[in-house]
């Protein structure tokens, strides 16, 4: 090694020690006959001295060099002067004193500081993701997300699970999203597909009688990004034999508590409350709104409609009288929001699909203040402020409509309102699961039912015989792990009988001759003996982000893309040469 100790753990213990340090110069300062260099490697900062006086050489190599050089320095460690220690730093009672300074190699100047964290435009961050890692943050994040990807490796080795890699060239699985495909060489006119996830190859090896299979599996998915979707992202996946859903609940619920509770004291964070609530997606929606719910503070969307369906707002009465609702949401203390905070809230329900938001501000003793007062009667005004709780002081924000916009808009709403309020701490982190998911979703685009997980995940045991009378109503044996109002996992029970396979896609309209084509292999080998089974995935970059406190997923990703999933620093996706598209036997249709 070209150093003895790093950057980071020189104490007062090792003063008189020779020792050679090796990294980045982070910042110098020159005092004229003394230079100070603070220098960096991944473990810290350690402050090196050269002396005019005493190490001639190194003190002119000192005063040529500048930010992000790379230096090898000898010296001896020594007591820093009484009252110029530096608490802040680990290293913060030592100093080195040079005796020699090389430069292993310069640096031009970087783009932007890399030791401070100061803003920077993120294109200029991405275009330059290697000097962007080396700031304190991401060194930070990236050091995390490998911590936390070796305790899960650990922590389920130890309980049985058999890490297994499957491929990246692959059939098309459907999972909702559009397929990255790779065209075939060899085979004109053919495909791969990258997998949106492997998940017919673990339900195959469940069949193989692997039992308990993990991965830290790369997962493909051409969908409109956010800040919580990548292009390409890692799953934590999982897949157990001969278990029922509480399970894979169980061992999940297992890994999660013990991730974070080993982590808290680098995270600062800890867990809102164990064992993880439970939530029903109807249950879900009807008091948050979401079936991703942040559970850190309360402020449920309360029901008004059988208090309403006959109130003289005509608007409501006849929302409810064709099967919609009315709800509303406290906002505790928002009673005195100007006309123009309100219409920026009314703005934001419009946007997010409702037709209007009524407003009520709660006044001392029972009065309010809302453009409905007049045609709600004392009684039904009266019923709602009881029913809703409210306090003198507090806004009611009410909206009328099917329930699934109802949910949407309050749902939002919720969560803008406890931001407002700083209701969601940032120490917390609130596990929840969510069951019962509905099976199918009526796909108005392509007018047939599709499924909501995948076309794996079976019914619950009572609600199979609704699956050809009421599709609809039929819930799945699906469940998803959320924290902190993001959907961190999610997986199900999975059918493992080929006639039951076989219905199921006749339920969403999938041929025969289709399901043989596209998933025949899984059909057959649910044929020759395949176990019960179930499973679940994680979303990695998620759960990194949440621990990491980070409000994107690209703060935790080495090299993400951006928004566009474009890479800024290679410059992809780029065009190809003329002979490669030929060997492919492409043609582009664009120019
Ligand atoms: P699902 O599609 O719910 O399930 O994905 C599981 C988890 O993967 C993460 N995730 C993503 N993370 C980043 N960027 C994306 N574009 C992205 N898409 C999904 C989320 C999500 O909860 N095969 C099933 C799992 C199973 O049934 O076992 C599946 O992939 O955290």
């Amino acid at each position: 090694m070209l150093k003895t100790h790093s950057c980071g753990e020189l104490r007062g213990e090792h003063v008189g020690r020779a020792v050679t340090l090796a990294g980045w110069v982070h910042r110098r300062r020159d005092h004229g006959g003394l230079v100070f260099i603070d220098l960096r490697d991944r473990e810290g900062i350690t402050q090196v001295v050269c002396d005019s006086v005493t190490a001639p050489e190194a003190h002119r190599v000192a005063s040529e060099v500048r930010n992000e050089y790379v230096l090898q320095v000898e010296g001896t460690v020594r007591r820093r002067p009484p009252g110029l220690e530096n608490p802040s730093l680990p290293t913060g009672e030592i100093e080195v004193a040079a005796r020699r300074v090389e430069i292993l190699n310069p640096a031009r100047t970087p783009p932007f500081y890399i030791n401070e964290e100061t803003e920077v435009a993120e294109t200029l961050r991405l275009r330059y993701r290697y000097l962007d890692l080396r700031r304190a943050r991401m060194q930070r994040n990236i050091l995390l997300r490998h911590r936390i990807v070796r305790f899960i490796r650990e922590y389920l080795s130890a309980r049985g699970f058999v890490e297994i890699e499957t491929p990246i060239l692959i059939k098309s699985t459907p999972e909702g999203a559009r397929d990255y495909i790779v065209p075939s060489r060899v085979h004109p006119g053919k495909f791969y597909a990258l997998p949106q996830s492997p998940q017919q190859l673990k339900q195959l090896l469940m069949v193989s009688g692997f039992e308990r299979y993990f991965q830290i599996a790369r997962c493909f998915r051409d969908e409109d990004l956010r800040a919580d979707r990548q292009p390409e992202f890692t799953q934590l996946d999982m897949e157990m034999s001969f278990v029922e859903r509480d399970d894979v609940l169980q061992i999940t619920e297992g890994l999660f508590t013990a991730l974070v509770e080993t982590l808290e004291t680098e995270t600062g964070k800890r867990l809102w409350r164990k064992p993880f609530p439970r939530l029903t997606y109807a249950e879900a929606m009807a008091r948050y709104g979401s079936d991703k719910p942040d559970l850190r503070f309360g402020l449920e969307l309360v029901d008004l409609s059988d208090l309403l369906a006959g109130c003289g707002f005509r608007v409501f009465a006849e929302t409810i009288a064709s099967g919609g609702q009315v709800k509303a949401l406290r906002a505790p203390g928002c009673g005195s929001y100007s006309r123009r905070q309100t219409d920026e809230l009314a703005e934001q329900a419009v946007r997010l699909g409702a037709r209007g938001l009524i407003s009520i501000a709660v006044q001392d003793e029972g009065q309010v203040r809302s453009p409905i007062a007049r045609f709600l009667t004392d009684e039904e005004m009266g019923a709602v402020l009881a029913r809703t709780e409210a306090e003198p002081g507090d806004l009611l924000l009410m909206v009328a409509d099917q329930p699934a916009t109802v949910a949407q808009v309050l749902g939002q709403l919720r969560l803008e309102v406890g931001r407002r309020l700083g209701l969601m701490d940032d120490g917390l982190l609130a596990f929840a699961w969510v069951l019962d998911f509905p099976l199918l979703e009526w796909n108005e685009e392509e007018g047939r039912w599709t499924a909501v997980h995948h076309p794996f995940t079976s019914a619950l045991e009572e609600d199979w015989p609704l699956l050809e009378t009421d599709p609809g109503r039929v819930r799945a044996q699906a469940y998803d792990v959320v924290c902190n109002g993001v959907e961190i996992g999610g997986g199900s029970i999975r059918i493992h009988q080929r006639e039951k396979q076989e219905r199921m896609f006749r339920a969403l309209s999938i041929s025969p001759e289709q399901a043989q084509a596209q998933f025949g292999h899984l059909l057959e080998a649910f044929e020759y003996g395949a176990p019960p089974h179930g499973g679940i995935a994680a979303g990695i970059d998620r759960l990194v982000m949440v621990l990491a406190g980070e409000p994107n997923m690209r703060e935790v990703v080495a090299f993400p893309k951006t928004a566009s999933a474009v890479d800024l620093m290679t410059d992809s996706p780029s065009e190809v040469s003329p002979r490669q598209l030929e060997e492919l036997h492409l043609r582009l249709a664009t120019g």
